[in-house]
């Protein structure tokens, strides 16, 4: 018979039994959820709710059980209806009447928020570090590629002269982001939730402070009817992993198309590489593209949070046993993500002459041009129409502005010179632009150091 045998007449129907528990994806939480108790346990017999030796036998056969299932000793029972009450039968199991006290001033709804915010706590500290691991790759390949000229696009057009380590930071940039999210995400994941009780709270005099500073979480919930139905932590961590997965799919992109045989720009190491089953000339970014792929379910997950919350009145729900398949998926899916682009991103190879000829082509330097002729006196709107006829005459006659001869520019403008050549050198083009956040060597290398500092 269940735990509530003494209201119940009849054991809950088989097929219902497996559609109302959740201990095929909670028991990932035993852990927290064995840590949570012993704290829980402490704190009643330092209060004087339960009598002392009892406790301890109960802090040590907790500690016994997370051991054996650490060990396999002790396998999970698939028919308990949760973690929670797997662990507080087992122990029953093992403690007889002693086992029963375990669960005074307590619920499994406040219970399941603690071990939630414990659980997601961890995993927010696993996935910085996996972002800064990502990052540390990026700074290595930028480090190599800050001379590593290539043309930056805009609408896929080749647009401005940039080099392959700007490209890399711009990446970056969005990852640091990405911790900070995770960071501030983790101040309000870090708030203890026990001692809301079922909703209530509880009529004993129980001590949440010394939960909490046993668990080690910041602060404890300040509403029970909150503290037992906010989920919005773990929303807030399914919306930053959507994020990071957003960055992760965009970097893969890019990395599809540079694999092309119309960019060419890198290639995969055989080790992240896929070949096809009837074509023997395939090598293919099946990684780069499952991650894209991915990135659709994770958003998934995200949408199945926020509509799993939208209706449902204080306090707990059902509903919300919902959350955890939804978070772990997605923690699951960004953290293999990145764990297979790290290595992916050492071991490409980078072709940096294919970067310079596509760079060399698509007259992404007509802006330099431009600007040559508004730094000896034209204003800037006259320059662009001058140099958009000069872009007319070159596709005309099937030459690139650097194999004008300085006759045929005089001919559009009698203010260029012989330096016109050297201006417009792609080198140049990028080196010129040397303002906080551009492309030049100078610039790009001095933001390496800083980011090599902290990562
Ligand atoms: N397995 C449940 C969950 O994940 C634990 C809380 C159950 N509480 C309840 N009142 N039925 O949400």
């Amino acid at each position: 018979m269940p735990l509530w045998e003494g209201r119940f007449k009849k054991n809950i129907d088989t097929k219902t039994n497996d559609f109302n528990s959740s201990i095929s994806f909670d028991f990932r939480m035993y852990k927290q959820d064995i840590q949570g108790s012993i704290a829980h346990a402490k704190m009643l017999s330092k209060q004087g709710i339960i009598d002392k030796v009892e406790a301890e036998k109960i802090v040590c056969e907790l500690n016994k059980i997370m051991y054996d299932i650490n060990d396999g000793i002790l396998k999970i029972d698939q028919e308990a209806e949760d973690i929670h009450m797997f662990v507080e039968a087992e122990l029953t199991k093992r403690l007889g009447d002693t086992g029963k006290r375990l669960h005074t001033a307590r619920s499994r709804n406040d219970q399941v928020a603690l071990d939630l915010r414990m659980n997601l706590k961890e995993e927010i500290t696993t996935l910085i570090k996996l972002l800064k691991g990502l990052i540390k790759e990026l700074l290595q390949k930028a480090e190599e590629n800050v001379e590593t000229v290539m043309p930056g696009y805009t609408h896929l057009q080749r647009a401005q002269p940039i080099t392959f380590a700007h490209h890399l930071l711009a990446y970056v940039e969005m990852f640091i982001r990405d911790i900070n999210r995770l960071e501030d995400t983790y101040k309000r994941t870090n708030v203890m939730p026990l001692g809301s009780c079922a909703l209530a709270t509880t009529t004993y005099n129980i001590d949440r402070e010394f939960v909490k500073e046993e668990l080690g979480f910041y602060n404890v919930t300040q509403n029970s009817l909150d503290g037992v139905s906010d989920r919005d932590f773990v929303i807030e961590l399914a919306s930053n992993i959507s994020i990071i997965m957003m960055h992760l799919s965009r970097i893969s992109e890019e990395i599809i198309m540079w694999c092309s045989w119309e960019f060419k720009f890198i290639e995969l190491d055989d080790a992240f590489s896929t070949g096809s089953s009837i074509m023997p000339q395939k090598k293919n970014p099946d990684i780069a593209e499952l991650i894209r792929g991915k990135t659709g379910r994770v958003y998934g997950d995200l949408i199945t949070l926020l509509t799993m919350m939208k209706g449902i009145p204080l306090a707990y729900n059902k509903d919300m046993q919902e959350d955890k398949e939804a978070i772990f998926d997605s923690i699951d899916t960004v953290k293999i993500c990145m764990e297979t682009l790290s290595p992916l991103l050492k071991t490409m190879k980078i072709f940096k002459e294919n970067m310079k000829k596509a760079a060399l082509n698509g007259f992404i330097n007509a802006t330099d041009c431009a600007d040559y002729l508004v730094k000896k006196g034209l204003p800037f709107r006259k320059a662009y129409k001058i140099v958009g006829q000069i872009v007319s005459f070159c596709i005309e006659n099937n030459i690139t502005l650097d194999e004008m001869t300085i006759e045929q520019y005089k001919s559009f403008d009698n203010n260029f010179n012989d330096d016109i050549y050297s201006e417009i050198s792609l080198e140049k083009c990028v080196s010129n632009r040397n303002v906080i956040g551009g492309p030049s060597p100078v610039q790009v290398r001095k933001r390496i150091e800083e980011l090599k500092e902290i990562y």
